[in-house]
């Protein structure tokens, strides 16, 4: 098992880089299989999908197109319940098939909003991809389509995601310990 240290923390793998490569892989495949004959939009939201995504993204081999929009929720390891759109959105989703490309899904809070906004702009239709999902804390009704991992109750960090914007540089999913 790896380990890195950072600021005197250390950071063990909770899921691997090989275990996160095949996943990455198996969502890829199945996409590629949905939307055959499609050219679907992605919608990478940032900051913490980046890396997601951009693994994801090379192993779609539709004609696709990828746009980002930046979202916040989150004020070091709790949720805000409000969200605020960053970076917003600058592609247009009519008539589109559009993937959303998430990190995790944690109270859902994030997805649903972002999920509202882009009905209102009448997509054909629209999916959500996420890393990683933890059902056990959901609040609002929202479902992902394509679920790397299923997590227990832990704040994780590493591939992406942060604790107060740091740890993004992992490269392997690591949890932070209360
Ligand atoms: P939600 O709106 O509660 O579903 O939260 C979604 C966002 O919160 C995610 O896109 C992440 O940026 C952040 N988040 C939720 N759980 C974690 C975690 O365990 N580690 C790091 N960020 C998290």
């Amino acid at each position: 098992m790896q380990s890195v240290s950072i600021n005197n923390l250390t950071f063990d793998e909770y899921l691997s880089q090989q275990e996160i490569a095949t996943i990455v892989a198996q969502v890829a495949e199945r996409i590629n299989a949905d939307y055959a004959g499609r050219e679907p939009l992605f919608i990478c939201v940032l900051n913490g999908a980046f890396m997601y995504a951009s693994d994801l993204f090379k192993l779609i081999t539709l004609p696709a197109e990828i746009t980002f929009v930046r979202l916040k929720s989150y004020e070091g390891t709790a949720t805000t319940g409000k969200v605020n759109m960053l970076i917003p959105l600058q592609t247009s989703v009519k008539d589109r098939d559009v993937i959303i490309i998430e990190d995790i899904v944690d109270t859902g809070t994030t997805l649903k909003h972002l999920k509202a906004y882009l009905m209102d702009r009448n997509p054909k239709c629209v999916k959500i991809c996420t890393l990683l999902d933890k059902p056990s804390r959901r609040v609002a009704d929202i479902k992902a389509d394509y679920i790397g991992f299923e997590i227990d109750n832990l704040f994780v960090v590493g591939y992406g995601l942060d604790y107060d914007q740091k740890y993004r540089n992992l490269p392997y999913v690591s949890y932070l310990e209360g």
